[in-house]
């Protein structure tokens, strides 16, 4: 391969994974907006938005491995995790805990409340479920945001 095609191609690449990146990141902190007002707003309200969450969720798995893919792409490209600096394989190891999170956490939380309002239960006794989603959400980004400054900050 010559220089100039694997300049362009690295670049390509580089260019779908800060798309899909800014996807996984922006796409929670949008989809989550008011949340919290629309939880506490009644049970018809709190069902179709545990819903909304949960049909969006498909979406932000894809970006997710979108990024993944590209992101290996790229150390591929580069020459192979030795070529790669460690803040870049760290952020890349990071992406466990967020699956940890979402499977463990997130999802669940957000299909309890799901079938919570689906069973005509009250706004007040799901308060722990719209906590652990909540809590769920904020360590998700908290995780996304550290990977962002580590690929980006040349540290
Ligand atoms: C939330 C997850 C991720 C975010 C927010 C993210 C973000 C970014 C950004 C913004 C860049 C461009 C940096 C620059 O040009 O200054 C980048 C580059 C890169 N990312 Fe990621 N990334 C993520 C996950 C991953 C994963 C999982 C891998 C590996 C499997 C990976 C591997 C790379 C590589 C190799 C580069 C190129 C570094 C360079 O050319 O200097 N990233 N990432």
């Amino acid at each position: 391969m010559t220089y100039e095609w694997n300049t362009s191609l690295y670049f390509g690449v580089k260019v779908v994974h800060v798309l899909a990146m800014t996807l996984w990141l922006g796409g929670p902190f949008v989809a989550v907006f008011g949340v919290r007002r629309a939880f506490n707003a009644g049970p018809d309200l709190a069902k179709a938005t545990a819903e909304r969450l949960l049909s969006i969720t498909p979406v932000f798995i894809v970006s997710a491995l979108v990024t993944i893919l590209s992101g290996a792409v790229l150390i591929l490209l580069a020459g192979g995790i030795s070529r790669v600096p460690a803040r870049i394989l760290i952020g890349a190891a990071l992406v466990v805990p967020i699956f940890a999170v979402g499977g463990a956490m997130n999802r669940p939380a957000l299909m309890k409340l799901r079938d919570h309002f689906a069973a005509g239960r009250d706004v007040s006794t799901a308060e722990p479920f719209v906590q652990r989603f909540l809590w769920a959400h904020r360590i998700e980004q908290v995780l996304r945001v550290t990977i962002l400054v580590l690929m980006v900050l040349p540290l």
